[in-house]
């Protein structure tokens, strides 16, 4: 399966990465409806405490390198995710029903207004400066 054109930013490891949250949320949604969320819930959590370290990192490391001009906010917009797992953790640390409808309410809010904004922009960023750097290299 491929990522839906419309989360697409068109950066390969950006949308498989960004897929890797979107093929989690279905799960979940899954394992919701069939009552089978309770083993999720550690997991979820684990994997995402990763995921943000290892995703936003590389996407920090791309907007310096190409100089990407809204920098500043979309690291604080990742900052701010940061805190809000943090938190979440902090304040759930096992498994109820609310807990995981609040965790996947957070997540589909991420995809919904992260990846969806900022991060297409990014991508869009990201490929006009590589193809500049293509043509670049071709002039030489
Ligand atoms: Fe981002
Ligand atoms: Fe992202």
């Amino acid at each position: 399966m491929t990522l839906d054109q419309k989360y697409s930013t068109g950066v390969v490891w950006q949308d498989f990465q960004h897929k890797e949250l979107m093929d989690l949320f279905i799960k979940l949604k899954k394992a919701r409806a069939d009552k089978t969320d309770r083993d999720a819930f550690r997991f979820t959590i684990a994997f995402l405490s990763m995921y943000i370290n290892h995703h936003f990192k590389l996407e920090e490391e791309y907007m310096d390198l190409y100089y990407y001009p809204d920098r500043e906010d979309h690291k604080k917009e990742h900052r701010s995710y940061i805190k809000t797992l943090k938190s979440f953790r902090a304040n759930h640390k096992t498994y109820s029903e609310e807990a995981m409808d609040e965790l996947m309410t957070k997540i589909k809010e991420w995809i919904l207004n992260h990846i969806l904004g900022d991060d297409k922009k990014l991508g869009a960023h990201i490929l006009s400066a590589e193809k500049a750097q293509r043509l670049g290299k071709n002039e030489k």
